[in-house]
């Protein structure tokens, strides 16, 4: 969709990037990292300033200690890190719970580990886990649950209820939780981010995947981390190892001295929120349905009232005729299951929302 935006000269909210910039402070500790002569490879599982700075903040937020030594592990952005963390653990004829609408890139990094995907539907429209088909599908042959809260693209978030249901679920066996938690920061309305690090009995058994490019609006630099319990961590460094070995060294040092800035990323939400209800509340009187998100920068429109188009046929539309890029949420679901929903990335400055809402309200 980012393609045929950019050949359509559309207002492009369908990839998930800021179309502001990092901050300042940020792009000059990165400098500063370069001059001072942090340009050679760094350690394999990550510089050891960052790896303490993420075991505090780890600590701080979800109460739960990670050996920056044996358990915390910095990698080339999110979608690497869970293409390595899968790899690890799953085998020819495993099979992996992923929950559909997916991330794009759980399913192929799945097969190309010889293991099977096996999908629960997030039903339209609150998108919520049925716990009890979860249930249903585990069997001797499951290997690993991955669990994605805030959840793109629907933009649900599990909640403490979710997280002791699957506590119960997956207690006595061996399955492993891959936890991507890389809208952590971007929760609304009050909530708290229920971090799988945060529930002693999952992160035992959890690899818990983050990410800065979301946190920090530098989505174009790739750099993230997974915590998990020292075996775990051993390996998926086996794969690092092999794989990447080690991430870019600036970017290290710089983000190193951020993340001590605790303000930076507790008022994310507050930021993201401001631009969530602007979206929404422009959208007033529009013939869209707002499904509103409680997490991640992702909003979901139904436009049902507009058109009987099937979503990707609609979506390439409003592209090419109005000159307004979306995702159709289809693509998300193997069945393609359409219900006639786009998802808009509001993690756009606020004069680009409102010329987006002003398209959006005269369709
Ligand atoms: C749910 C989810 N996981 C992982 C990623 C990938 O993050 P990164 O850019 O750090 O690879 C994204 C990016 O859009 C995402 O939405």
């Amino acid at each position: 969709m980012t393609g045929l935006a950019n050949k359509y000269g559309a207002l492009n909210l369908s990839q998930g990037f800021p179309d502001f910039n990092c901050s300042p402070e940020l792009i000059e500790l990165v400098n500063k990292a370069m001059r001072d002569g942090h340009n050679q490879y760094a350690p394999m599982p990550g510089l050891m300033a960052l790896r303490e700075a993420i075991a505090e903040k780890t600590e701080r937020l979800y109460n739960t200690k990670y050996n920056p030594d044996t358990e915390i592990t910095v990698v080339p952005g999110a979608t690497y890190g869970i293409y390595a963390a899968i790899t690890s653990v799953v085998k020819e004829g495993d099979e992996v719970i992923i929950f559909e609408p997916a991330y794009d890139c759980y399913e192929p990094a799945i097969q190309l580990s010889g293991g099977k995907a096996i999908h629960v539907e997030l039903r339209y429209p609150d998108y919520k886990i049925d716990w009890e088909e979860v249930k249903k599908v585990i069997n001797f042959r499951t290997r690993m649950i991955i669990i994605n809260s805030p959840h793109n693209p629907s933009g649900s978030v599990i909640t403490e209820e979710g997280i002791k249901e699957l506590t119960k679920i997956v207690s006595g066996s061996d399955i492993i939780i891959l936890s991507d938690e890389v809208y952590e920061h971007i929760i609304y309305d009050g909530m708290k981010h229920c971090s799988i690090a945060s529930v002693p009995e999952l992160a035992e058994r959890s690899m818990v995947v983050s990410s800065f490019g979301k946190t920090y609006h530098t989505t174009g630099w790739k750099v993230g981390y997974i915590v998990a319990p020292a075996l775990l961590t051993k390996h998926l460094r086996k794969v690092h190892q092999f794989m990447f070995f080690s991430v870019h060294t600036p970017s290290q040092v710089a983000y190193a001295e951020m993340i001590r800035n605790e303000k930076y990323y507790l008022e994310l939400h507050d930021f993201y929120q401001k631009k969530r209800d602007l979206f929404i509340k422009l959208l007033t009187g529009s013939k869209f349905k707002v499904l509103k998100c409680s997490g991640t920068y992702f909003q979901l429109l139904g436009y049902e009232l507009a058109s009987e188009e099937r979503d990707v046929d609609f979506a390439k539309w409003l592209t090419i005729e109005k000159k307004i890029a979306a995702i159709p949420i289809s693509v998300f679901y193997r069945m393609k299951t359409d219900n006639k929903v786009l998802r808009f990335c509001f993690a756009k400055s606020d004069e680009t929302i409102e010329k987006a809402c002003e398209i959006l309200c005269k369709i």
